[in-house]
């Protein structure tokens, strides 16, 4: 493998020869095409290279970078690439993943295919969890825990003034420095275990999607941290909240074990009960150790047969591993203990959901007021559907059902009273005078009211069905 170092110097000029041919994801797509795609996910490459050959003569600089940097064979042409990055044999010495995000692209920059320990992977499908789980409020110090190829980093310099980007692996550390050089940008990179790289350093927003396998050896660094069970995803938790500053919030990946005769949910929310931050869990899978295990040996190229006796050996007395986003917000200024939530959502989130994290704490700080005095109003995104039965006096509802088009995208079931209620949160009037509405029209007293509502609307709130404040000036929707 190259020591990415070396790479690190020609990123201007890679940079030019990618501008000039036209590299971009959009382009990239149309040059190969969805059946071209599909065959080189699949490392069928006749298909692909056929296709590429057929470039009209617009694209043929593009189709020769691609070649290059996506399929990793040699070009036809020159293509203004530094020389460095290319092999002996005219191969690319590494890979260059376009990622789309929340309107931002970005060129990843990683090794190719391998089975070195410190290989540097490009983006899967856990960076993408963690890029859509992570908020992108404008704020002053990132810091990007367990950088890799740079891809948290990349995303946060939109929104951040600073960025400094940690990995134990000095060759992710250099794969970082190139993602910064390739895109005209300056972090501060460093090489270290965990949060030794920060010792008493404070920022506004940790994001990590750390190594947190759980599995029988250290195989391979991005993905195994060498701990015992669990233990990388625990430690972290109890470190970073030292790290934070004042208001600030962590937002990481996280697997932790539901062993046998154990409560899991339990486990995990004893681990964030002891930082003194808010903490919001939203679970997105809970697999056996058999899916667990398949679906990680998937992934590399290790003997399936040995590997997985092995792994799953490792896991006696696990009854399920759970993976999920874990978001921390410092308490300054807030009395009173942390507060612990677990979801574990079943239904697909919105592709960005991060703004629910900051709404998320903002609801809880909500929820601890007394909500008569608040003047709530319906999310924008949410929607009421009904199912309705035609009748003499008309249509009848039979259904009525509150979801929401963005963030987790909850949907519940509300009756008539509510329906009605949530009609008139539109963040003028305070809840408690709604709820006199409603108590006259039902036949309650407002305490009979109240006792039914507020249990129903706390929960609301919790969801993010109901926010604070006034209506948004600029609201589209
Ligand atoms: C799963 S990869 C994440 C890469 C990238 N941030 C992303 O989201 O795609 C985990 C990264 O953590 C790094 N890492 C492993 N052990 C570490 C440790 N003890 N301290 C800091 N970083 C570590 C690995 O080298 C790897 O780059």
């Amino acid at each position: 493998m190259i020591d990415p170092d070396l790479l690190v110097p020609g990123a201007a000029q890679a940079r030019r020869a990618l501008d000039e041919a036209g590299w971009s994801a959009a382009a990239l797509d149309d040059l190969l095409g969805a059946t071209a795609r599909t065959h080189l996910d699949r490392g069928e490459l006749a298909p692909v290279l056929r296709r590429l050959r057929a470039a009209p003569p617009a694209d043929r600089a593009l189709a020769d970078l691609a070649r290059l940097l996506v399929v990793g064979v040699p070009a036809e042409r020159p293509t203004g690439l530094p020389g460095a990055w290319l092999a002996g044999d005219g191969t690319a010495r590494l890979r260059l993943q376009p990622v789309r995000h929340g309107g931002v692209e970005v060129q990843v920059p990683h090794d190719p295919p391998g089975d070195d320990r410190d290989l540097v992977i490009g983006v899967g499908a856990a960076s993408l969890t963690l890029a859509a789980a992570t908020p992108r409020d404008v704020v002053g110090r990132v810091l990007d825990l367990g950088t890799g190829c740079g891809v948290q980093a990349l995303l946060a310099e939109d929104h951040a003034r600073t960025v400094t980007a940690t990995d134990r692996n000095p060759r992710a550390a250099a794969y970082a420095r190139l993602a910064a050089a390739l895109h005209g940008q300056e972090w501060d990179v460093r090489t270290g275990d965990l949060l030794d790289p920060v010792a008493g350093e404070r920022f506004d927003l940790v994001v990590s999607n750390p190594p947190f396998v759980i599995g029988p050896a250290a195989r391979y660094t991005y993905r195994d941290a060498g701990m015992a069970g669990d233990d990388v995803c625990r430690t972290l938790v109890e470190r970073l909240p030292a790290h934070l500053a004042p208001g600030g919030t962590a937002v990481l990946l996280a697997n932790w074990l539901h062993l046998e005769g154990e409560d899991g949910d339990a486990r995990v929310r004893s681990w964030l009960a002891g930082t003194g931050c808010d903490a919001w869990v939203v679970q997105r899978e809970l697999a056996a150790p058999e899916e667990y295990v398949t679906a990680w040996l998937r992934d590399t190229d290790e003997g399936f047969t040995t590997a997985y006796d092995a792994w799953l050996d490792a896991l006696a007395g696990v009854e399920a591993v759970a993976f999920g986003v874990l978001a921390l917000r410092d308490r300054s200024g807030r009395p009173g203990p942390g507060r612990v939530v677990l979801d574990a959502p079943d239904q697909p989130l919105a592709p960005t959901w991060g703004e629910q994290v900051g709404a998320h704490f903002a609801a809880l700080d909500l929820a601890d007021t007394d909500l008569r005095a608040a003047r709530l109003r319906v999310r924008d995104d949410v929607r009421l559907h009904q199912v309705a039965r035609r009748t003499d006096e008309g249509w009848s509802a039979e259904v009525q059902l509150l979801q929401q088009e963005a963030g987790l995208r909850w949907s519940g079931g509300v009756d008539a009273y509510g329906a009605t209620l949530l009609a008139g949160c539109d963040g003028t009037r305070p809840l408690g005078d709604l709820l006199l509405v409603l108590a006259s029209s039902a036949g309650l007293s407002e305490g009979e009211a109240a006792e039914q509502v507020l249990p129903v609307v706390a929960e609301l709130v919790r969801q993010g069905f109901l926010v604070g404040g006034p209506p948004e000036a600029a609201s589209s929707t």
